[in-house]
């Protein structure tokens, strides 16, 4: 069933793209406020649906801290879908290489890699995890903002992080 999880989280963005139609400024500014230069690049890199999704994200995880002041968190919540970015698929798009990416086996998925056109944008999108990492460390990100990114789709026992850490993230996703 590890296709639920990503085809319930792609369901709730589709909605979240036609009825959130922009960022609460104030979370938004909060979370600017937290980032480096090079990941306010990665941030505004990402397209509007992304962006609400990693203010979002960074809302609930804060919530989560309860004033508890671990900002690294609430960054590593807010960027760990960057790589999303560079497949540059619209929500239909989104929606086949979900599908798609259940469908077939890693080994073709992976292979696509040196095709051109759709295909290459389906290995990319199934791919993020590793290039929002990749990504995160040219700029520079800490290690957690960078493990989660590439974890965020794992199960828990596969994960380099303390279970709480693991848990507060994944809900904020
Ligand atoms: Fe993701
Ligand atoms: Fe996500």
């Amino acid at each position: 069933m590890a296709f639920l999880g990503p085809l319930a989280h792609l369901v709730k963005r589709f909605f979240v793209s036609i009825l959130v139609q922009r960022n609460n400024p104030k979370e938004e500014k909060y979370l600017l406020s937290l980032l480096t230069d090079r990941e306010t690049k990665l941030y505004f890199a990402q397209p509007l649906i992304d962006r609400i999704h990693s203010v979002q994200s960074a809302t609930k995880a804060k919530a989560e801290l309860q004033n508890r002041d671990d900002q690294n968190l609430v960054v590593a919540a807010a960027l760990h879908d960057v790589g999303k970015a560079q497949a540059n698929l619209g929500i239909l798009g989104r929606v086949l290489a979900t599908i798609i990416d259940f469908i077939l086996p890693l080994r073709i998925l992976s292979e696509w890699k040196r095709h051109k056109g759709i295909r290459k944008k389906i290995h990319l999108y199934s791919f993020h995890s590793e290039r929002s990492a990749d990504l995160l460390e040219e700029a520079g990100s800490s290690q957690l903002v960078i493990t989660w990114a590439r974890h965020h789709h794992d199960k828990s026992s596969d994960v380099p992080l303390p279970v709480e850490v693991f848990t507060l993230l994944k809900r904020s996703d």
